[in-house]
């Protein structure tokens, strides 16, 4: 056997070593970690998903961990009445509504809503809402109300 068919086997065989070892190496390629199938799972998942019951445990301290934004305590808390005007409440989108209340002054504004003023009841009913999301959402109102 001449020199270069000896080199041309062993290049052969290499060849095949390697691409077998290729091919069982992506295989192991898919047995993915938890960590990388979870990754996975994550970047497939539709946006809006499903909230199972089993989940909420798990991501109820989550939500609670952040100031809500006034947006949404205003459509949770507000809305019922500052979007009708029930009990004479100043409608949110009706600047003419707001004027002669803003002229109290903003800091007038955030203490009657945390406190409550005649019709106006304390934090709007939502007890768990803290003093600053109220506020924000006091500036929601005003800026949904120019
Ligand atoms: C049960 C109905 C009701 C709910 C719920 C409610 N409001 Fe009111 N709100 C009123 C009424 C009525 C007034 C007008 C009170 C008055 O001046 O006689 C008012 C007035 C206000 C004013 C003006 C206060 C002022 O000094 O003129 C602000 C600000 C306000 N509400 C914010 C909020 C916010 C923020 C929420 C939700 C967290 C909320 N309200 C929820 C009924 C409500």
């Amino acid at each position: 056997m001449s020199q270069l068919k000896k080199a041309g086997i062993v290049a052969v065989a290499l060849t095949l070593v390697l691409g077998v070892a290729g091919c069982s190496s992506e295989k192991e390629e898919l047995n993915l970690t938890a960590q990388q199938e979870k990754e996975m799972s994550e970047r497939l998942a539709p946006a809006g998903k499903v909230v199972l019951e089993k989940d909420v445990a798990v991501a109820a301290p989550a939500v609670a961990a952040g100031p809500r934004s006034g947006e949404d305590v205003y459509n949770k808390s507000c809305t019922a009445c500052h979007s009708t005007g029930a009990a004479g409440a100043p409608k949110v989108g009706v600047a003419a509504d707001w004027t002669a209340r803003i002229g109290q002054g903003l800091e007038t504004l955030y203490a009657n809503a945390i406190n409550g003023i005649r019709g106006m009841p304390a934090k709007g009913l939502c007890m768990n809402c803290s003093e600053d999301e109220v506020k924000a959402t006091v500036d929601y109102m005003l800026e949904q109300s120019k």
